[in-house]
């Protein structure tokens, strides 16, 4: 990506993006440069044999919404529902308005919006395929360090929204809910935000609000599918997600040294590096012993809890910061995504569970799990292979 042009070229590219572009015109990058520079004509596509907004890059920006089906939702308005939202979010992805949208020009930076559709198990149930209904879909066990709000909890359906930019993501999100109206009511919005486009390297690794870096060791899309993706069966090509929003309280967290927070994870806060190496992707040492005779990286530190030997233990982390009061209500929209969430995901919270020095300073207040199914071909719609 190009800095912000100024002076006359900046203008020039400006007249260019504005002919160009049509409803774009010469607004979005203002005076400052053309539009593109900062990514906002950039669409990732929403057709394909996956569902974009998994093993796409994470955007700057998130919105996940929950909704509950209305009652007397039957089979036929289920259908027509996720038609309607197939219809819209391949328009909105491609920066086309919405078929019945009323602010048009809110669509015409598409900044690689994803719309990203997962179900509970209610939807299989209304679309009387409740036998398709995947194993580990439902609530989580309980957990010890869990303090769940139903605010924050659960839903029949999910809209994972993600964007470079917050006008496209409201306006995304403002039309695919309304769309829902007579169909589903809103439960819960949770919104996220990682670094904005441009802020830092492409690349480098998001911290969340504890300063630390956060998403070193995590499952590549493209090596890991098998973990990430559903392989066979009514999901084929579809996921599991969780969806935990954990609260960070950053009063007590800051009131640590430094050496404390970095023993509380294992990884050192400048850049990441494990305690016993000297770059972000060393491979920790969990053997390595210091001067006192006791392991550098410790019994108790976050990172030995959450890894386990057990290939299949892993999943996608996509999780998002919140701040909903200037730190006073912090934490992380914490997302992952795994083929089966009873094998992959469960057997590790349980051992963060059992023992992580982490939990003194975050909370899980809300737990969602969505079966997010296989992607849409043209003249598809949303989940058809699934529900059909
Ligand atoms: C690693 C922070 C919750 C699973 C990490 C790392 C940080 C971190 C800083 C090290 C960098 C990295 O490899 O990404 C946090 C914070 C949490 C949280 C602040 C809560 C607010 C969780 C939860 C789980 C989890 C709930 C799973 C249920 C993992 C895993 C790793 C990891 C699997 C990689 C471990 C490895 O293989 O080295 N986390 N985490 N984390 N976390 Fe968390």
């Amino acid at each position: 990506r190009r800095g912000f042009l100024v002076g006359a070229a900046g203008l020039a590219g400006v007249a260019v993006g504005g002919a160009v572009g049509g409803v774009v015109g010469g607004t979005v990058g203002g005076a400052q440069g053309a539009p593109e520079d900062a990514g906002g004509r950039a669409v990732v596509p929403f057709h394909g044999e996956r569902q974009a907004g998994v093993a796409t890059p994470p955007p700057a920006f998130l919105t996940l919404v929950a909704l509950d089906l209305a009652g007397g939702v039957d089979r036929d308005a289920l259908v027509r529902l996720l038609r309607i939202w197939t219809d819209d979010a391949a328009r909105l992805t491609r920066g086309e308005p919405g078929l019945a949208d009323s602010e048009p020009e809110l669509a015409a930076v598409p900044a690689s919006l994803t719309v990203t559709v997962g179900f509970g198990p209610e939807v299989f149930r209304v679309a009387r395929r409740a036998d398709r209904v995947p194993r580990w879909l439902g609530p989580l066990p309980p957990f010890g360090v869990d303090a769940l709000r139903p605010e924050w909890s659960d839903g029949d359906l999910v809209l994972q929204l993600c964007a470079d930019d917050q006008v496209t993501l409201a306006h995304a999100a403002r039309v695919l809910v309304r769309q829902a109206s007579t169909f589903a009511q809103v439960r819960w919005v949770q919104q996220g935000f990682r670094h904005a486009p441009g802020a830092v390297p492409s690349g480098t690794t998001m911290r969340n609000l504890f300063g630390q870096v956060d998403g070193t060791r995590n499952l590549v899309p493209g090596r890991d599918d098998d973990l990430i993706w559903v392989g066979d069966g009514p999901l084929a090509g579809g996921t599991g997600m969780v969806v935990r929003r954990i609260a960070m309280n950053l009063d007590t967290w800051e009131a640590l040294d430094r050496p404390a927070r970095e023993q509380t994870v294992g990884r050192r806060l400048a850049d990441g590096a494990p305690l016993t190496g000297n770059a972000e992707h060393d491979e920790p040492d969990l053997a390595a012993t210091g001067p006192d005779g006791l392991t550098v990286i410790p019994g108790f530190a976050h990172i030995r809890r959450a890894r386990t030997d057990d290939p299949r233990q892993r999943f996608l982390r996509r999780g998002y910061n919140y701040d909903d009061g200037a730190g006073r209500d912090a934490g992380l929209v914490f997302v992952t995504f795994q083929a089966d969430v009873a094998e992959q995901f469960v057997p590790v919270q349980r051992r963060l569970d059992e023992l992580d020095l982490l939990n003194t300073w975050t909370t899980p207040i809300g737990s969602a799990v969505f079966a997010v199914p296989g992607g849409v071909a043209p003249g598809e719609y949303l989940g058809q292979r699934l529900l059909v």
